[in-house]
């Protein structure tokens, strides 16, 4: 029966394998609720309550963003890329469940990633705390220079004094990673309700044009002081937003970038590098 409702709504083959993950789920959620759910139009993300992200398993809760499968993959690259000989601050803007910085804490040498993540909603900085202990990099307040580590914080980095002394995150950083909200008024209104009904609005919504965040970041990217030399600079963008996100950090930070695409060959990352290399 619960197969038969599930297959209406999601077509035979994915609900075969929808219904195997339900079976599969360590949830004290009943295979009945969770089939009810997903024929309501629940994500099947929110229903199995967590989601693989390279090798690791992020847990996640609605309204906090789901993770990407595009985003992962630059994530993966920017790891390839960065070759640390000390440790790097690491600083990321909008850190939802905190899946970019606990994957590079992951990827990279142990004792070589010291990161905090921002975010403005609770409900996200208490997911990523909980993501940091089942990762195994939460921050303990000793400190353990051999660990990786990662902190969420609550605050906003549109805040002009951001970031205040109090969240105890002191520039300069050595990379700055952001997937931040870029969805625009009119793609915003042509979204599908299992994103509008299930996930927060200020995770998405990025402005008029969807480019707000961006500025904010080239902003703070540009300020004396906020970055090392060789810092890096990587911003996840809107499929027709690269050329623009290049513009806005050549004006207003001074600073060259690069596009990299995803695996659809949507060009989906800016990449910038301030003038000496950390590799
Ligand atoms: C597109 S989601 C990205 C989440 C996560 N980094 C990922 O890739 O799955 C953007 C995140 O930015 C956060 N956010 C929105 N406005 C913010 C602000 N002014 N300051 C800090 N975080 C903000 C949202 O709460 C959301 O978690």
């Amino acid at each position: 029966m619960s197969l038969a409702l599930l297959s209406a709504r999601l077509g035979k083959r994915q609900a075969a394998l929808e219904y195997q993950w339900m079976k599969r789920a360590k949830s004290p959620v009943s295979l009945e609720e969770m089939v009810n759910r997903r024929v309501a139009g629940e994500p099947l993300q929110y229903i199995l309550e967590e989601q693989p992200f390279g090798p690791l398993s992020i847990k996640l809760r609605p309204p906090v963003l789901i993770p990407r499968p595009e985003t992962e993959e630059w994530t993966i690259r920017l790891a390839e890329l960065l070759r640390p000989t000390r440790m790097l601050s690491v600083l990321d803007l909008g850190t939802g469940t905190g899946c970019i910085p606990l994957l590079l804490c992951h990827l990279l040498p142990a004792g070589m990633v010291r990161a905090h993540g921002i975010d403005i909603s609770p409900a996200a900085v208490k997911l990523a705390g909980e993501n940091a202990v089942l990762c195994g990099f939460s921050a303990s307040p000793a400190g353990n220079a051999s660990r990786n580590t990662f902190r969420p914080i609550q605050a906003s980095f549109l805040d002009p004094f951001f970031p205040h002394k109090h969240l105890g995150i002191n520039p300069p950083f050595d990379l700055v990673t952001s997937n931040p909200p870029y969805i625009s008024w009119s793609e915003y209104l042509g979204l599908s309700t299992e994103v509008t009904h299930y996930e927060d609005p200020k995770a998405l919504f990025g402005g008029p044009d969807g480019l707000d965040f961006y500025h904010a970041i080239a902003a703070l990217v540009a300020r004396k002081g906020f970055l090392n030399p060789g810092a890096v600079v990587a911003v996840e963008v809107g499929h027709d937003q690269a050329d623009r996100v290049q513009d806005i950090f050549r004006t207003t930070a001074n600073i060259e970038s690069e596009i990299w695409l995803d695996p659809w060959k949507k060009k989906r990352t800016v990449v910038a590098r301030t003038r000496s290399t950390i590799e």
